[in-house]
């Protein structure tokens, strides 16, 4: 499926042209998703930068597309509070046919007895897309790029089933000036009938020929942003690299339905006394995301080496650790919508120390020391048995501990099982 002939037929911006014909300025990313770890001899300071497909980055937080990022004044907010870059709520050309209803979200609480004011570790929207009108929009972003020029604003786009539609959406969008497009292929709900977010997204056929009307016209990079909401994600992920798209961002949020009101016997949320599957975001999402990311950094890696392409993760990300831990999977920028919603904008300033702490206690100076160092670590079920035979074999010679569980006592269950592990 993967093509690594694939060729551009886009004019891209000069920053990126320029750096993928001089590879040794630097300002390219490595090639590769996962590598050896090299720690240098003296402790500097950390340097969080990043440069994804020709755009440079002070750190590689990026404010998720979402309610943080729906106009002017928060995404200026974001820009001052230090975030890498920024990726608007996702617009489309006729913000009319959008209509959202009131309550649009239900939280998972983690507290004793059920609590309702434990911590929220899973938050459910039933949200569409921008309800406010493009040219507003557009305005906004136009603004945002003359007074931050040097700042990375992306634009986040969703159109339906139609070539003309697309090319307009884009041609006005790329005249603000914004520095990216992130196409949203995974909205979970809302205007299926319209073909739209993840109706494309879950529909390689169709996502290959919107991908290629898309970057047909895109004179600027392209992200596709995957809905978890399959079954293999790394099918889409490769038809939209093949089809000219430069990064990859996952996940969206996951189908759900967060829970009934077991008093009057409703769903939540519950809007007029229904509701509808809505998308799950937050703490709880976080290893799912970890498991969709990496098998799209695995077919990156082992299919689309060779070129400047990028991955966005995405998924439950409230501390430096959590994006470490992408990192370490092969992103090379990490997004974050609602834990800006539940933090604030202010959030940044705590992952980037928290990041920072990481790759010192590591000795790492830049981001690329540890990117996709965790990767190769990921094997199948049957080789961990066939590692775990022959390390037991080398180690029979020491016996310490049982030979099988016919020998337990019932003193220690877990000491006992540990020490078959060490026979
Ligand atoms: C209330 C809400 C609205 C969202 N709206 C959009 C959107 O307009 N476009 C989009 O691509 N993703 C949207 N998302 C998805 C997020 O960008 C992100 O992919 C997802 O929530 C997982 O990340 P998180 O756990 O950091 O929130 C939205 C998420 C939430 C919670």
């Amino acid at each position: 499926m993967a093509s690594l002939s694939f060729t551009q037929i886009k004019t891209k911006n000069p920053v990126a042209e320029f750096a993928k014909a001089h590879p040794k300025t630097g300002l390219l990313r490595s090639r590769r998703v996962g590598f050896r770890v090299l720690a240098s001899e003296t402790q500097k300071e950390p340097d969080l930068s990043v440069t994804v497909n020709g755009l440079h980055m002070p750190n590689p937080f990026v404010i998720g597309s979402g309610p943080p990022g729906t106009n002017y004044t928060v995404m200026k907010r974001a820009f001052d509070e230090g975030w890498g870059a920024v990726i608007a709520k996702t617009v489309s050309l006729d913000a009319s046919k959008v209509i959202n209803v009131t309550p649009r979200y239900a939280r998972l609480r983690v507290g004793v007895n059920g609590s309702p004011k434990g911590q929220i570790i899973g938050w459910e929207n039933i949200e569409l897309i921008s309800d406010r009108p493009l040219e507003t929009m557009l305005k906004e972003f136009k603004q945002l790029k003359e007074e931050y020029p040097d700042r990375i604003l992306i634009a986040s786009i969703m159109e339906e089933y139609n070539k003309a539609a697309w090319e307009e959406l884009i041609d006005r969008v790329e005249q603000t000036g914004v520095d990216a497009f992130e196409i949203n292929f995974s909205c979970p709900h809302g205007m299926p009938e319209r073909k739209m977010g993840a109706a494309v997204g879950q529909d390689c056929a169709l996502l290959e020929e919107v991908c290629g009307w898309i970057n047909a016209k895109a004179t600027i990079p392209v992200w596709a942003k995957m809905t978890p909401n399959i079954t293999d994600i790394t099918q889409p992920a490769r038809v939209a690299l093949s089809s000219g798209c430069e990064g990859v961002a996952a996940i969206n949020t996951i189908m759900s339905v967060m829970g009934i009101n077991l008093n009057n016997l409703r769903p939540e949320p519950c809007v007029e006394g229904y509701s509808t599957p809505g998308g799950y975001s937050s703490k709880a999402v976080h290893p799912i995301a970890l498991a969709k990311v990496m098998n799209i950094a695995k077919m990156m890696k082992s299919e689309f080496n060779d070129k400047d392409y990028s991955l966005s993760g995405i998924g439950g990300v409230e501390t430096g650790s959590d994006a470490a831990e992408f990192i370490l999977l092969g992103a090379n920028t990490v997004q974050v919508c609602t834990g800006v919603m539940m933090h604030g904008y202010g959030l940044v300033k705590k992952i980037c120390e928290e990041l920072k702490d990481f790759m010192r206690s590591h000795n790492f100076s830049s981001i690329e020391d540890f990117r996709g160092a965790s990767l190769e670590y990921f094997t199948t079920h049957t080789d961990l048995v066939r590692r775990q035979q022959e390390a037991v074999k080398q180690r029979k010679a020491v016996r310490k501990g049982l030979q099988s569980d016919k020998d337990w006592t019932g003193d220690g269950f877990v000491k006992e099982t540990e020490s078959m592990v060490s026979n």
